[in-house]
């Protein structure tokens, strides 16, 4: 048999490839492939407007963050609104899929799905899925997870190197084939990367992670590759009892819990994607008790950290050799764009002096190591965010200051240098 399965797959690769000859560039139709709907609107948005037809896509997280609500979540809505779903999991029992849906699904949903054609198949054998993929002509295939399946082609084990690719490999021509879309759950490593091999990244079209913290009930998924996408598109969730449900105004649930007037706290205009989202960037600088000082970051780049401390040092004349510095981005959220550089300076200005930012007022802009302020992308859609938000002041790079992107009621106070910044901000 597996003999017979290798010929018929190399087969349908010689197929797929002979449908691909030469054409001319000026005579290939535009094709406007159309979006399936997941149900859930910024499931929708990370894919960049819903999933597309033969695409294949990776979703990567950390074990127990949510990935097999979402996709059965989605299979569910798939298989009430566009036909058969295939749910193949390879970490779960059909038992155990069910218990789960029925838990969160809610009883609604529940009893909608008796009539749904979405199956269920708790299968970890490549071979074996592909049958089962032939035999339900699936309008959506999910696999949970990708290291879990094996071909029978090799001896290795599941998870290996060669496994997984065979098996991606093999999931893409049948997805491509089919023309059905394809959702890959995958593993990440402790550090957070995919694991197996990176090749898994190249052979898919879009690959999703699943981030939040165990201790945050909210949870992002963002897009960092996406062939029918912007990268870095995301889409922000809540978990509750009843599954994963959308959040459509972030900046709220960011800064639902800030207290204003809190020293070291500072409110920044961060764009994911083409999503502009206010988060609150709060710092802490206490004695060091032991000597040698303590620097921590989390959810921003400790490296950068060590920088703008020093630009603060050399360029704005604070002292911090003797003091711890923690630096933490409100609700687990995560930045890792450079505009984020002048709500770190000041909200570590603002903890020394214990002098609270000027109340209403956002910030975003780069730092360079001569202490200038630097322009940065999507400066309009920041702003607008920021007014819609009710903040009546943004103090933004010089370069950036546009007077055609000035929002009404908003005053826009341009800075050149982190001093020009910092005497805006603070009273010092
Ligand atoms: P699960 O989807 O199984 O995580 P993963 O597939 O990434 O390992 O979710 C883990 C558990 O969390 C599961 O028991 C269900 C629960 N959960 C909720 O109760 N509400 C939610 O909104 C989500 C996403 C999960
Ligand atoms: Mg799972």
């Amino acid at each position: 048999m597996p003999a017979a399965v290798a010929a018929a797959s190399t087969e349908k690769r010689y197929a797929l490839a002979a449908a691909a000859g030469p054409q001319l560039y000026a005579e290939i139709d535009t094709v406007v492939s159309e979006r399936l709907s997941t149900g859930i609107g910024e499931f929708d948005r990370v894919l960049g407007g819903g999933v597309v037809p033969g695409s294949l896509v990776l979703l990567g997280g950390e074990p127990g963050i949510g990935k097999s609500t979402l996709l059965l979540q989605a299979a569910a809505h798939f298989a009430r609104t566009l036909g058969p779903v295939l749910y193949c999991s390879g970490e779960e029992s059909e038992h155990q899929i069910k218990s789960r849906g029925e838990r969160l699904l809610g009883a609604g949903d529940g009893a909608d799905l008796r009539h749904t054609p979405l199956y269920v198949l708790a299968e970890t054998c490549l071979e074996r899925i592909l049958e089962a993929l032939a035999r339900v002509k699936p309008a959506l295939v999910i696999v949970d997870s990708i290291q879990t399946v094996f071909s029978l082609k090799f001896q290795s084990a599941p998870g290996s190197i060669g496994q997984v690719r065979e098996s991606a490999t093999q999931l893409l021509f049948a997805a491509k084939g089919q023309n059905v879309p394809t959702f890959l759950v995958g593993h990440v490593t402790k550090d957070g990367s995919l694991a197996g091999p990176k090749a898994l990244e190249h052979i898919v079209d879009t690959v999703l992670y699943f981030e939040g913290e165990k201790h945050h009930a909210h949870r992002v998924v963002r897009a960092v590759k996406n062939r029918f996408g912007a990268v870095s598109e995301l889409g922000v969730f809540e978990m509750t009892g009843a599954g994963l449900v959308a959040v459509p105004n972030p900046s709220e649930l960011f800064l639902a819990q800030r207290q204003g007037n809190a020293p070291g706290s500072v409110v920044l205009c961060c764009v994911e994607g083409t999503r502009p989202l206010l988060v609150e960037v709060q710092a802490l600088v206490s004695t060091s008790t032991y000597g040698n000082a303590r620097r921590m970051a989390s959810g921003l780049d400790q490296n950068r950290l060590s920088l703008l401390l020093a630009v603060l040092e050399k360029r704005a004349g604070l002292n911090l050799v003797a003091d711890d510095v923690f630096v933490n981005v409100a609700g687990g959220m995560a930045v890792d764009e450079p505009a984020a550089d002048l709500a770190i300076l000041s909200a570590v200005a603002s903890s020394v002096r214990n002098r609270a930012i000027r109340p209403g007022t956002a910030v975003f802009g780069e730092v360079g190591l001569a202490g200038e302020v630097r322009g940065t992308t999507h400066a309009a859609l920041r702003l607008r965010e920021a007014a819609q938000m009710g903040y009546t002041r943004c103090v933004v790079p010089e370069g950036n200051a546009s007077p055609a992107d000035i929002p009404a009621g908003c005053e826009l106070v341009a800075v050149r240098t982190v001093s020009e910044a910092l005497d805006q901000l603070i009273d010092w």
